[in-house]
């Protein structure tokens, strides 16, 4: 078998405050191919994020090991590029000049900078808006822009937390659509993480379906809807109707769990 690109062994999150010890993830097992648009789905608290992070570098496994590429992660690099809910941009710069700014710091040439700042102002919409500053643009526009910005390093990985989930349901539509466009261009292996279930069965080849106390792998979801989805003609599918409500019953009981866990 050819190696996994992103490989997690057994790994486990114990988090210690005070006194007290938190395991947030437990037994996680998980082999990603290069390419695959993998959505993370699960109750909150389940330890979607702290996934992210661990691939991040923000945080370090207490047990387990993770490999990129079959390199081991021990800090955050430019080779995996994070999107979180809320762009985090530099509000005095353009929007260009934020798509640009990873560039400029890893000193690429001028004329690659000007090339590849252009692709991306286009491919998300920006052009039009590539001199404003970021306080006088939307919350969808930031996102276009943050999109933007993690693209343009062309990264191994994309990390992406609910990118889309302080947006209203016609951008949240449209940003889906120019993420799609944007991976089918270029395949880079995405991680997404949602709490919702259409935009998983929209995007992702994979879902990874979570569940809590202590967050482990419920259900590995292999999604075979073809491309290009919209959720229009997806919707109707007999493979989206199955699987919706198969998802659906497995996060009733693990809910429902976690309930009488909490109480
Ligand atoms: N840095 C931290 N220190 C202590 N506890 C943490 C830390 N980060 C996360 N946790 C705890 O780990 C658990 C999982 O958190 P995480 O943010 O990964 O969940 P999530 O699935 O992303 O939830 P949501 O859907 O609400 O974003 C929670 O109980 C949280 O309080
Ligand atoms: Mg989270």
């Amino acid at each position: 078998m050819t190696q996994p690109f992103i490989e997690l062994n057994n790994v486990q999150k114990i988090f210690k405050q005070n006194k007290t010890e938190n395991t947030v993830l437990e037994d996680i097992n998980l082999k990603i191919p290069e390419g695959q648009f993998v959505c993370l789905l699960g109750p909150s608290g389940c330890g979607k994020s702290t996934i992210l992070n661990l691939l991040a570098g923000f945080e370090k496994p207490t047990l387990g090991e993770i490999y990129v590429d079959g390199q081991t992660i021990s800090a955050p690099g430019i080779d995996r590029a994070v999107v979180f809910q809320q762009a985090q941009l530099f509000p005095w710069l353009t929007v260009k000049e934020n798509i640009q700014f990873p560039l400029k710091q890893s000193k690429a040439e001028p004329k690659y900078i000007a090339e590849q700042t252009e692709y991306y102002l286009e491919k998300t919409g920006l052009k039009k808006f590539e001199n404003h500053r970021i306080w006088q643009i939307s919350g969808g526009m930031k996102q276009r822009v943050a999109l933007a910005r993690a693209w343009v390093m062309k990264p191994k990985i994309l990390l992406m937390d609910e990118p889309f989930g302080a947006l209203d349901a016609q951008t949240r539509i449209l940003m889906q659509e120019t993420l799609t466009q944007l991976w089918q261009d270029n395949k880079t292996t995405v991680l997404f993480v949602t709490h919702d279930i259409d935009e998983s069965l929209l995007l992702a080849d994979r879902i990874i379906l979570m569940a809590g106390h202590p967050g482990r792998i419920a259900e590995d979801i292999q999604v075979n809807l073809p491309r290009a989805r919209s959720i229009e003609n997806i919707a109707p599918q007999q493979e989206f109707i199955e699987t919706k409500k198969h998802i659906l019953e497995i996060m009733r009981k693990e809910v429902s769990r976690m309930i009488d866990y909490i109480h």
